[in-house]
């Protein structure tokens, strides 16, 4: 079972006050709940778990655009800290894509993937999908599935998030930086309509911010 830190649903956070936030997104975050600082350390300590469990063998880093972009950023450069200052490194590759998920039938949730190299590029790679947050956990599963088809060596996947949530598939990713309360998180490229993703820090959205941005 993976590790991750916990905040709990009593957790309060901080007040925005006490850092810097953009002035045009002042009025829409209720509180900071997870400072970038924070972000970070634990992004350290997850590339030194995957590095030990998938160092062995050239690594594909697959991430999903666009929520993923910065923990996949972060996370990398942590792991290529540690690939030139050991007497042992793998190489490592990068592709990048999008999901689009069909969700008109909710008991068979399709996801087509867009872009990104042939997916016959993964076979016998050991594969690092970099996911911003999985709340069903059916997007990721459906992307697994699709994944296995094109034999790769191994699959691992690192969510920065894991939403605590009733509408769980019971899906877990093989890394998880925090398990967060059933709120909506924006910040670190995480969304609201494409807004919030130019914020460090990863905030909860105030309900006024989802009717002000609502499209
Ligand atoms: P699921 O795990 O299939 O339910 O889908 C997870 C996806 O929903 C993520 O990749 C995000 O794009 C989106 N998502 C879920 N919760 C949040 C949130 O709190 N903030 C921003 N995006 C979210
Ligand atoms: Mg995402």
């Amino acid at each position: 079972m993976a590790s991750y830190l916990e905040i709990t649903d009593d957790e309060k956070g901080h007040e925005l006050s006490l850092f810097c936030v953009p002035k045009h997104y002042e009025e829409d975050l209720d509180r900071v709940i997870i400072p970038h600082g924070l972000i970070m350390d634990r992004t350290e300590r997850l590339a030194r778990d995957i590095m030990r469990d998938m160092g062995g063998h050239h690594i594909v880093a697959l991430c999903v655009l666009k929520g993923g972009y910065k923990f996949f950023a972060d996370l990398l450069d942590y792991i290529k800290l540690l690939n030139q200052n050991s007497d042992k490194s793998v190489p490592l590759t990068v592709d990048f894509i999008r999901l689009k998920s069909y969700s008109n039938d909710q008991s068979t949730n399709k996801v087509k993937v867009i872009g990104g190299d042939e997916l016959s590029a993964l076979t016998g790679k050991n594969v690092l999908i970099v996911e911003d947050i999985v709340e069903t956990g059916r997007t990721m599963q459906t992307l697994l599935s699709l994944l296995t088809e094109c034999n790769p060596k191994m699959v691992k996947v690192a969510s920065l998030l894991v939403k605590r949530t009733p509408r769980s598939s019971g899906y877990k990713p093989d890394y998880i930086g925090f398990e967060v309360p059933d709120k909506f998180l924006v910040g670190y490229a995480l969304d609201y309509n494409e807004y919030f993703r130019d914020l460090s820090h990863i905030c909860v959205l105030s309900e006024q911010a989802k009717e002000k941005y609502k499209v």
